[in-house]
């Protein structure tokens, strides 16, 4: 298969993250016969510092020529500890996944069994846990208007959703349920706002049409302690976009840690796959970030965006036969790993490498 796909580094950890995901697709395309061909573009910090755009019309016009994204994450701490700045790395992001229509971000969130004890949850809680979300990604207050008035006394981010905004993402959510354990739990705050009426509203109108699926309702705050009490009794998540954030990166404990997480974003063009952290400015440079989450995305992207299953499954069962093999980077390590297993970036990126040649 002869494919194009466009690599968006963007800031921080996104840099190393993403080069032991390219690293893994060459792979995959080296044992698997298929051609590959790369290509760069600036997103985030770096894109405002050289442009003052932190998503240039360069990369948004590669970005529709692509035959699928792979990114790392934006941000940066001098925007962070400025909220008056008005250009910020973030937005190149969001602009990013409007204009590409990329409205449903499928978050899975899968515990590997060699990852039970890394958790702060106790293993009898965790195992077996298997989630997956649908956060919608190009709505609510993310996109609704914003500003200030009352001489800047007074700041406001419209929460709006649109039927068909909620209409297109519950069918992926319940299509998805069929072939799963059949349930989608909705996660709203209907007894609050209106948006989430509407939400509850639509959801239950498409459940209609899924009548072998279990439809359940919850609100955002009883969710939120569900999913760390009984994670076990979620399948497929379906929600709006800021609770989808919040609830995911929670979720990212039932997993071991953020550096775990991949997700996709897709929507009716091109697909976009990318870990749920950001650019950890904790840790950026230092070499110790966990690369899995971006290699996991690299399977995610030969799956849904190449259809290439077999290819997909090597990487998780590479990732899988690491962690087997007690090899940790710092983020997943415990009490019992042994010095001689602990791993950084790069080094990680390396045994997954080996390991697919090994399966392959
Ligand atoms: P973060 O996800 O960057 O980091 C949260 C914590 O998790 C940090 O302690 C970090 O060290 C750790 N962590 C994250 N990824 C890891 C990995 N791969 N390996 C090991 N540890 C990892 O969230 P934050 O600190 O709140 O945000 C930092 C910046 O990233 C901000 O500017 C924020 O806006 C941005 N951000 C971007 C994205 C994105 O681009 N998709 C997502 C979230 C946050
Ligand atoms: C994520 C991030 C982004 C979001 C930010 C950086 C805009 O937290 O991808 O989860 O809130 O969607
Ligand atoms: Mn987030």
């Amino acid at each position: 298969m002869k494919k194009k796909i466009t690599i968006l580094p963007g800031d921080g950890i996104g840099k190393e993250v993403t080069t032991e995901g390219k690293r893994v697709l060459q792979k995959i395309a080296e044992l698997f016969g298929h051609e590959f061909t790369f290509d760069y573009a600036a997103i985030g910090h770096d894109a405002i510092e050289a442009t003052n755009n932190p998503l240039p019309d360069e990369t948004l016009s590669k970005l529709k020529s692509t035959d699928a994204i792979l990114f790392g994450a934006v941000g940066h701490p001098k925007y962070d500890n400025d909220p008056t700045l008005k250009v910020r790395p973030e937005q190149g992001l969001l602009k990013m996944r409007k204009e590409l229509g990329l409205y449903a971000n499928l978050r899975p969130i899968k515990l590997f069994d060699e990852l039970l004890h890394a958790s702060s949850i106790k293993p009898e809680i965790l195992k077996g846990a298997d989630i997956l979300f649908f956060r919608e990604l190009t709505g609510d207050v993310y996109f609704g208007e914003k500003g200030r008035k009352n001489n800047d006394n007074t700041a406001y981010d419209l929460m709006i959703y649109h039927r068909y905004e909620i209409e297109r993402i519950a069918h992926k959510a319940f299509k998805a349920a069929q072939s799963r354990r059949k349930k989608v739990t909705s996660v709203d705050k209907a007894n609050v706002l209106e948006s989430s009426r509407l939400w509850r509203e639509v959801v239950q109108q498409v459940a209609k049409e899924y009548p072998d699926v279990t439809v359940e309702h919850q609100f955002i705050d009883s969710a939120a302690m569900k999913l760390i009490q009984n994670p076990r009794s979620f399948d497929v998540v379906l929600t709006g976009n800021l609770f989808g954030d919040i609830l995911t990166d929670e979720a990212s404990q039932i997993a071991g840690s953020m550096g775990m997480l991949a997700s996709a974003s897709i929507g009716d063009t091109v697909g976009l796959y990318e870990p749920i952290h950001g650019s950890a400015h904790d840790i950026t440079g230092k070499g110790i970030a966990n690369p899995l989450a971006s290699i996991l995305s690299a399977s995610l992207l030969l799956d849904i965006s190449f259809g290439l299953k077999e290819e997909a499954t090597a990487i998780i069962q590479a990732v899988e036969g690491v962690l087997r093999a007690g090899f940790r980077t710092v983020d997943i390590a415990d009490a019992t790993t042994p010095k001689d297993k602990m791993l950084n970036t790069q080094m990680m990126g390396d045994l997954i490498v080996k390991e697919l040649s090994a399966i392959n």
